[in-house]
């Protein structure tokens, strides 16, 4: 097995300069973080090419990546005033995600590192989930409860240490949050992604209006996992038992109940897992984050319970390459060992291993 050989230099700056890469979906996320301090956050994304789909294509993202990476590359340089070669360490996302679209940033990565001969460190994606609200809200409680949600997971997570020790609680047993929001907004004809479309048309919605089903909340069932799929099978048949019927779809009640359904039951697990494990700290990440009833709803049931919510800004909560340099610059400055420079892209990583 080779090591990456290069070394931490002095970058320009007092802290190391770590570039971030990110593939491991629709976006090429590439950052720039000085110590805790974000210094540029490009992003390219591939979304529209997947539009008419409905979902993200593989092979249509993978090629995606490889057009967009160099100047994407550029445009955080510039937007940093930085050259390649004020670079201190690198960080890529080793997965999880889809295999072709990882393998372009990891196989970038490793050229960009052994160009510069820097050190190279492959990490977990959820885990740069977590690591990201360091540039936004300064250093992690430890332990903290996170809970990321978006388009490719559902987890709820336990973090003693971001950098080494992440337990999972529990996860989505079937389709994603995320998912659940865009195949929900496809029935009622609003579009992709459906997130923002359902958060949107909620606001003119009662999200009592329809009792849709919650998930896993039985007293027999997971208390950490999540199934989103039952709730979007019920609301498919309640849209077309009004259409058979000929009567108007209400889309904004539709909206409403569907997504005070997701963010009943995300919120109420979460909260649970903070009390059950003595945390009073809960932060939520994923592009799911972004959705303004999650956050409200968090809010208002964690102060009920003393626990404070931490959620970055939007742009960092959806996929993008600062979070992978915000845990890149937290490993650097913890000292640890960087990856092999043969480092694989794991599309089914597991959360238990931060660093590949
Ligand atoms: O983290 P992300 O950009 O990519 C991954 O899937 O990893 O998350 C995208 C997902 C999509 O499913 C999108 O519909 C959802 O996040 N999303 C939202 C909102 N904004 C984005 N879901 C609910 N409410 C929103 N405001
Ligand atoms: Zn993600």
């Amino acid at each position: 097995m080779t090591q990456g050989t290069g070394t931490l230099g002095s970058g320009g700056g007092d802290l190391p300069i770590v570039l971030g890469f990110e593939t491991s979906c629709d976006e090429t996320g590439i950052g720039i973080v000085r110590g805790t301090e974000l210094l540029a956050d490009a992003v390219a994304t591939s979304v529209d090419e997947h539009a008419r789909f409905g979902g993200v294509v593989p092979e249509v993202a993978s090629r995606a990546h490889l057009e967009a990476m160099v100047p994407t590359v550029h445009r955080a340089l510039e937007t940093a005033g930085l050259k390649l070669s004020d670079v201190d360490a690198i960080a890529v996302t080793a997965g999880p995600g889809l295999a072709g679209a990882l393998l372009v940033g990891v196989a970038a990565a490793k050229g960009y590192a052994l160009a510069l001969d820097k050190p190279l460190y492959g990490v977990n994606h959820l885990a740069a989930h977590v690591a990201v609200d360091q540039l936004e809200h300064g250093p992690l409680p430890e332990p903290c409860l996170a809970l990321l949600v978006s388009g490719g997971h559902s987890s709820l997570l336990l973090v003693p240490d971001v950098t080494s020790d992440i337990r999972p609680l529990g996860s989505t047993v079937d389709d994603a949050a995320g998912e659940a929001f865009d195949k929900v907004a496809r029935v009622l004809g609003l579009g992709f992604p459906g997130g923002p479309l359902i958060d949107r048309a909620a606001r003119e919605g009662d999200g009592a209006a329809i009792a849709f089903p919650r998930g896993l909340t039985g007293p027999n069932d997971a208390p950490f996992d999540f199934s989103f799929s039952g709730l979007k099978t019920a609301v498919a048949r309640w849209v077309e038992a009004r259409e058979r019927a000929g009567e108007p779809v209400p889309i904004a009640d539709v909206a409403a109940s569907f997504q005070e359904a997701v963010v009943d039951v995300l919120t109420r697990k979460a909260i649970r897992a903070c009390k059950e494990n003595g945390v009073d700290h809960l932060l939520i990440g994923g592009g799911v984050a972004a959705n303004s009833r999650l956050r409200a709803l968090a809010e208002e049931r964690a102060a009920d319970q003393g626990i404070r919510v931490r959620v970055p800004r939007p742009k960092l909560c959806t996929d993008n390459g600062a979070m992978v340099a915000a845990l890149g610059s937290e490993l650097v400055a913890r000292g640890v060992r960087p990856s092999p420079l043969d480092l694989p892209a794991d599309s089914s990583m597991l959360i238990t291993e931060v660093l590949v």
